[in-house]
């Protein structure tokens, strides 16, 4: 019955957004320009038809499976210098009926920042040069830019602490602060600290309206929701006031691979149980591929007390006095990201670029309850396959399971064992296509064994097969977001949508997976006389959604 409901709901929105107006037109595309240009100086606007449209445009692709001749493309790039451009954009925008999307560092799984799945005429807001990092080492805070990477800010907070200090957020440099932080952003320090978003203290916004906003300025809930719910639904974060954590000067780190052979199934069943409950200070991920699991580890202390712990523990796992080396927190973060097991120096965290050799598609899950022996056994087949794939399991427990599921939007909190990240990559150039059919078809395999209801996902593994957004009217429909939306944050989804709702009712800032505005019915001062709209707002009052219109 619920789903013979659900199935006509998604045919009335379908046929309504068949009326949605397009955003813009070639004609406002001009104005937008010309409204750009007065006030914004001509070198940071990069047109189509600029020279270094195309180098600017690729220079924080990450995936260049959406770097191809078909993909859509912004209608010209902005890189403000200070916030007064964003503002700017957004503003000729919103006069112009021209969309905004934010890009940071690039990285989203499915190009969101960059590149739209249907025709559509944007900017791009490219956050390139805003990057700086401003440590205060006495207060253990620092304003950090979104244009920056983590790899700026780790070391930055490096170098103003002498390795006293650290963040606890991803692990590879070249991601970017802006869309890591805003959808929530783990490392190896979840389960001694939790993750970027629990040390954020103060952002700067710059929302629909072109207002430059602090945490007190932008309210409670709009700060609340730029915490793990996805900068890209709110506005533009420039930058963002963190707490810093504390670190010993040597850290330990070990890896340790295990082939299937040598009995990787039985180490990795025991890791379920052993991981997720070992001391905060000590955390172990597992890449698991064809044939191998090999064990990561970072531990906040030395060798010599690392060594009892692994052998009381976790003494399955063979690990011993030659896996384990001593270094600064920093250079730990290179050493697990690189993992060819040799050191890396820490201006190293000051690369910007990244490879462009490899396509790849991801998607995630959350495991409440370990997987039996046989089917890991079953998970090694797959991995074997041809077009082989990886898992990344990442441990939680620990300071990322202690805070309540409704702190901020990222809610994958007490009672997680571990997040899996599945990938399979191809030769950029190729079409990808049996690579992409593995991971969903894995994911299908997987159902029976990880969360349900919802089947949780992580944010900022962005999957668009959990579904996309549809525009009923002018704006996002909550009904549809709630299917993506609720595995991504759970029962926090609504609460983002009302705090879109706040800061954001028409919509402006949006994507295929942007929080659509969820508006109290009693606000609406003047609701839309068209008639399919009036539809779809009576097909909701009976679904008891006394928010929805
Ligand atoms: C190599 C690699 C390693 C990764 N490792 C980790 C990891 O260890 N831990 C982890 O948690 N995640 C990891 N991720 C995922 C990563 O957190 C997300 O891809 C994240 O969104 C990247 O941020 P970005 O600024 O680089 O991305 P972008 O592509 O620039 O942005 C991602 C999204 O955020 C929006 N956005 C970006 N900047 C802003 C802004 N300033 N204001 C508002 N909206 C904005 C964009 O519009 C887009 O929708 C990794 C990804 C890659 C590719
Ligand atoms: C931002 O840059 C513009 C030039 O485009 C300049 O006029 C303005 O003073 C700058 N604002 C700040 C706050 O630096
Ligand atoms: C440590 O373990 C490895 C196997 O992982 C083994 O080859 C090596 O001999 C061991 N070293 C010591 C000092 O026990
Ligand atoms: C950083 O860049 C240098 C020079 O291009 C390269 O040799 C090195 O491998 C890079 N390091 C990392 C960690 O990517
Ligand atoms: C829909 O968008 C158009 C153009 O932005 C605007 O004029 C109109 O007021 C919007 N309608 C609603 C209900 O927001």
């Amino acid at each position: 019955m619920a789903v013979l409901r659900f199935r006509a709901l998604v045919l009335t929105v379908c046929l309504v957004c068949f009326y949605a107006p397009t955003p813009s037109s070639s004609a406002s595309s001009g104005d937008f320009l010309h409204c750009l240009s007065a006030s914004i100086p001509s070198k940071l606007i990069f047109t189509q038809s600029s020279p270094s449209f195309t180098s600017v445009l690729a220079a924080y692709i990450r995936n260049p499976r959406f770097s191809t001749p078909g993909t859509v493309r912004p209608l010209c790039i902005v890189r403000p210098t200070n916030a007064s451009h964003a503002q700017a954009t957004v503003l000729c925008g919103r006069r112009h009926g021209v969309r905004v999307r934010v890009r940071s560092g690039g990285h989203d799984y499915e190009g969101l920042s960059y590149r739209s799945v249907q025709p559509e005429t944007f900017a791009l807001v490219d956050l390139a040069n805003l990057r700086s990092v401003r440590v205060d080492r006495a207060r253990a805070t620092a304003w950090v830019d979104s244009g920056a990477t983590v790899g700026e800010l780790y070391y930055a907070v490096t170098k103003a602490s002498g390795d006293r200090l650290a963040f606890p957020a991803g692990l590879c440099p070249t991601i970017g602060v802006g869309g890591h932080f805003s959808g929530g952003a783990f490392g190896l320090l979840l389960r001694k600290y939790g993750i970027a978003v629990d040390h954020v203290i103060d952002a700067v916004l710059v929302d629909a309206q072109g207002r430059l906003l602090d945490k007190k300025a932008m309210g409670r809930e709009v700060f609340w929701a730029i915490r793990g719910g996805g900068g890209e639904s709110f506005g533009i974060v420039l930058s963002w006031r963190v707490r810093l954590v504390p670190v010993p000067p040597k850290v330990a780190s070990f890896i340790v691979p295990v082939s299937v052979n040598d009995g990787a199934v039985d180490v990795l069943t025991k890791w379920q149980e052993v991981g997720p409950a070992l001391p905060d200070d000590l955390f172990i991920r597992v890449i698991v591929t064809n044939g191998w699991a090999s064990f990561e580890s970072l531990y906040l202390g030395t060798c010599d007390a690392l060594l009892p712990v692994m052998r009381g523990r976790f003494p399955e796992l063979g690990m011993n006095r030659s896996h384990c080396r001593e270094m600064s927190w920093a250079e730990s973060v290179l050493y697990v990201c690189v993992g060819s097991g040799q050191p890396i120096p820490v201006t190293d965290l000051l690369n910007r670029t990244t490879s462009m050799d490899t396509s790849y598609k991801v998607a995630s899950d959350y495991v409440r309850r370990a997987i039996p022996r046989d089917v890991w056994a079953e998970i090694f087949g797959w991995l074997a396959k041809p077009d082989p794939g990886i898992m990344i399991v990442d441990p939680y427990g620990g300071a990322i399971s202690a805070v309540p599921e409704a702190v901020t939007p990222f809610p994958h909190r007490g009672g997680v064992l571990y997040n899996i990240y599945y990938m399979n990559s191809w030769a950029a150039g190729n079409d990808g296509e049996p690579n992409v059919r593995w991971i969903r078809d894995l994911y299908a395999f997987m159902a029976p064994y990880v969360s349900k209801n919802p089947r949780e996902a992580y944010f900022n593994y962005r999957d668009l097969d959990l579904g996309r957004n549809v525009v009923v009217g002018n704006v996002s429909s909550y009904v549809v977001g709630k299917v993506w939306g609720e595995k991504y944050f759970k029962g926090n989804y609504k609460r983002l949508a009302l705090a879109k709702g706040k800061i954001d009712p028409n919509d402006y800032f949006r994507n295929e997976q942007s929080i659509p505005p969820l508006v109290p019915v009693s606000l609406i001062s003047n609701p839309v006389p068209d008639s399919a709209i009036r539809r779809k707002v009576s097909c909701c009052e009976r679904e008891n959604l006394e928010f929805y219109w």
